[in-house]
């Protein structure tokens, strides 16, 4: 994993001990509300309902043990002793106080984290597949990729105050699990026929307000210039994005107003003059990024280890449950990817205690070379355990809490804070998820609906990606009240669709009732192995309508 230079450590404590004067400066008065306010977000600082919100960055979803330690004893000394992972791979704390903050960001910087750029109108956080480096599907490793645009993209001088936030993924397997189809730049590493390395560029995805699909502006990129081509992209937007209104200040509504076409013709444009350029890559740029992603020491795992994991599946029914939904396949036989859920009724979806994480450390430095990685659906990956050591680790994560054997089903609901933490929100979230996940517990029935993604936002911002959740649930407010808006059809993978709004809104108390009905639609109405969004697009809107309003 990435190791910071001298130069990135520098930058990063440099950047505490600003903000640290920063802060001091405006509790002793010297800086207005609305000078700290901007200084604040730079630094991942919201204000929220009930505290201050502080947004860690976690570099394309990757962490290691000691990181998670710090993080455990940062949630326990500043916070509550629990933090919450989010779609974009951070991890939010939810109640420090104002004047702890320089603190913990001074923690933070001792192992390597920080919480620049996680907010404020600027290159975000890059987000990637958590099972890059290991799938089986992958193509090219995106990680090098996303570290040489996270240093492009840090405290890029021209680019501190753009229109809006901006966001970018990286995928470089055939299934795409980064959603890049909806984010600001979604890119695709793919190899041409010579075996050289390409890069698909799209723009103008996002969800929010306005939710919009990306398009391709460039298909076939040589990968020297991806840092000049993602700078013409930016620059564009930083110079005709709107700034005249905050909702229509995001890259899509640039790319719809001119097109794809015009859009692309101005990025070219202003390619011509970076091409080639000083940020163009080589061998060795990208070999230097290369060498922090080595492949781990791995030891041999033998036939007769796989034959025991397989007749141990076959064996004990709870651990076969576990290996079907939360054990993903991986490059090198004998080594499996084992997704620890945080999905639990007792907690918001994506929330992990203090001594949980510390727990996870230690799995993970036994189980997995010491490396985790935090996936878009708010769980957390061990990306490298050994196939005879996988049942060991499962009773342990069952100790734990986290070996809920629901990934990919309707119960690993995607959701954010709502309205018990956000100020933004309409309505809360959590409980919604929390009722649904207790309706519908019974392993037997989610195993029969197969794949199912269920995504909650407590408001249209969308920060539960529920336009792309083939069921999504949007709070929603009327005259004060507490509504909820349900959409069919969404799907964040590459056949990638933004779902479409059932019809009026409901209550809270019928919410799982609602989605009782659809289930029973879709149950009747598939086909043998179907998939609900495959049934829900053979079938279409109307039956899932006429049910539910029935
Ligand atoms: C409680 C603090 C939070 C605040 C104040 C906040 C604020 C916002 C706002 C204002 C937007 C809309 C931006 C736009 O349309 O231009 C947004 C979108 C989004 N947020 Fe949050 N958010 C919060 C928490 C979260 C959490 C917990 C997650 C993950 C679970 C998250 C992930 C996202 C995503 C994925 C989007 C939409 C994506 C996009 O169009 O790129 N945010 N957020
Ligand atoms: S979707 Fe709305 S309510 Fe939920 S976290 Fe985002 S801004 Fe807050």
């Amino acid at each position: 994993m990435y190791r910071y230079d001298a130069y990135d450590q520098t930058l990063v404590d440099e950047r505490v001990n600003q903000f640290r004067d920063q802060m001091d400066r405006y509790l002793a008065g010297k800086l207005g509300e609305e000078e700290f306010r901007p200084v604040r977000l730079q630094n991942g600082l919201y204000i929220q309902r009930h505290a201050p919100m502080l947004r860690i960055a976690i570099p394309y979803g990757m962490l290691s043990s000691e990181q998670l330690r710090a993080l455990a004893a940062i949630t326990r000394r500043y916070d509550r002793g629990y933090g919450h992972f989010t779609t974009r791979q951070n991890l939010q704390l939810n109640w420090p106080a104002l004047e702890d903050v320089p603190e913990i960001l001074a923690d933070l910087a001792k192992v390597q984290m920080h919480a620049i750029q996680t907010s404020g109108n600027c290159i975000r956080n890059t987000t990637s597949d958590q099972f890059a480096g290991i799938a089986k599907d992958e193509v090219v490793d995106p990680r090098p990729w996303c570290e040489l645009i996270r240093q492009w993209s840090t405290l890029h001088p021209e680019f501190a105050y753009l229109p809006r936030k901006f966001k970018i993924a990286v995928t470089g397997a055939t299934d795409d699990r980064a959603a890049i189809h909806v984010h600001d730049i979604g890119l695709r590493l793919w190899l041409d026929d010579a075996g050289e390395l390409r890069v698909r560029v799209l723009a103008g995805g996002g969800m929010g307000r306005t939710p919009m699909i990306g398009e391709v502006v460039r298909d076939d990129l040589p990968w020297q210039h991806l840092l000049t081509y993602l700078e013409a992209i930016v620059r564009v937007y930083n110079q005709f994005g709107r700034r005249d209104n905050k909702f229509k200040a995001r890259i899509k509504i640039l790319v719809k107003a001119l097109g794809i076409e015009e859009f692309t013709r101005r990025v070219e444009a202003e390619w011509a003059h970076l091409k080639d350029g000083s940020q163009t890559l080589n061998e060795a740029a990208v070999e230097a990024a290369r060498v922090h992603f080595p492949e781990p020491a791995r030891r041999p795992v033998d036939d007769a280890a796989i034959a025991e994991y397989e007749q141990l599946r076959q064996d004990n029914r709870a651990f076969a449950r576990f290996v079907t939904n939360n054990v993903m396949d991986h490059k090198v036989p004998g080594y499996k990817a084992v997704t620890l859920s945080l999905k639990r009724r007792e907690a918001a979806p994506g929330d992990i205690t203090a001594d949980q994480m510390d727990a996870v450390a230690e799995l993970a430095e036994r189980y997995g070379f010491g490396e985790l990685r935090v996936t878009h659906e708010q769980n957390l990956v061990l990306s490298d355990v050994p196939v005879d050591e996988i049942e060991t680790l499962w009773q342990q994560l069952d100790a734990l809490g986290m070996a809920n054997p629901t990934v990919g089903t309707l119960n690993d609901i995607i959701c954010c804070p709502g309205g018990d933490f956000c100020s933004l929100a309409n309505a809360v979230s959590i409980p919604i998820a929390q009722a649904i996940q207790e309706r519908f517990e019974d392993l037997d029935y989610l195993y029969d609906l197969g794949p199912i993604d269920l995504n909650i936002s407590g408001c249209m911002n969308a920060c539960g990606h529920h336009h792309v959740g083939n069921i999504g649930i949007l709070g929603v407010d009327k005259k004060g009240e507490e509504y909820y808006q349900i959409s069919l059809g969404g799907n964040a993978d590459d056949d990638v669709s933004l779902g479409k709004i059932l019809g009026p809104s409901f209550y809270r108390e019928d919410v799982p009732g609602v989605i009782d009905k659809v289930l029973q639609v879709y149950v009747e109405k598939r086909l043998d192995d179907e998939r609900f969004l495959d049934t829900y697009r053979r079938v279409g809107h109307q039956a899932f309508k006429e049910r539910v309003y029935a």
